[in-house]
């Protein structure tokens, strides 16, 4: 059994992709739309939350836990590996940073996410380290995880507020940009439309389906 949680729906765009390719595994997932959003949440909450979610589906008989909230996943994956040691627990910062590092070719990335996940300044220190020469442009937009919750996903309000969120990616010159939020695939198509046909937008739901099936495999 994989355990699966998020702060709430937007984790569904990762566990589509577990079912696409894991259709044989059973699967629990848990989306706390009790206590959402994480995003404006004290480090601290995250990680207690974060805690709290793992235990609730290791109860429930998951023996490796996807974390498919970014902000937990920036916040809380050390906490949770060094709380939960001999669990698999499989975080989506770094497969995004895996296809990000991929598709630049100039090493300029921009990042869009949770106030809490942007200051956490995480993508910027692990591209960093990886690829030394990066430019790493965070940008965080607090207002499109309620536009996603209350499905005004195609609204002329909902297009201008993404605009304006990736007027600051524009003027960086990104030619990569990693939707580091799990809501946010859910305006992907929006998303790829302001950017441009020449920026590459990395939706890492696939990529994190690809890295649980190797962890799984080996
Ligand atoms: N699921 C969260 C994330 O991916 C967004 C929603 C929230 O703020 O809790 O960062």
């Amino acid at each position: 059994m994989i355990g699966v949680f998020d702060s709430g729906i937007g984790g569904l765009t990762v566990m589509r992709e577990l079912l696409r390719e894991l259709p044989e595994f059973g699967f629990v997932y848990l989306g706390d739309t009790a206590r959402t959003p994480y995003g404006s949440k004290s480090p601290e909450t995250v990680r207690r939350y974060a805690r709290e979610d793992a235990q609730f589906l290791l109860d429930r008989g998951a023996r490796l836990i996807v974390v498919a909230c970014n902000t937990a996943s920036a916040i809380a994956a050390d906490d949770l590996r060094r709380t939960f040691p001999q669990i698999p627990i499989i975080e989506v910062v770094t497969p995004a940073i895996d296809d990000a590092i991929v598709a630049t070719t100039t090493g300029r990335i921009g990042v869009i996410g949770t106030r809490a996940t942007i200051a956490s300044g995480v993508y910027e220190r692990e591209i960093t380290q990886r690829l030394p020469k990066a430019v790493v442009t965070g940008a965080a937009c607090p207002l499109l995880v309620p536009l996603v919750e209350e499905g005004w996903l195609d609204t002329p309000e909902t297009v201008s507020i993404i605009r304006t969120y990736l007027q600051p990616l524009h003027a960086a010159g990104v030619d990569t940009l990693i939707l580091g939020c799990t809501h946010y695939p859910l305006l992907e198509a929006m998303i790829v439309q302001e950017m441009g046909e020449r920026v590459t937008v990395v939706n890492p739901a696939r990529a994190v389906a690809t890295t649980v099936r190797e962890r799984l495999e080996r």
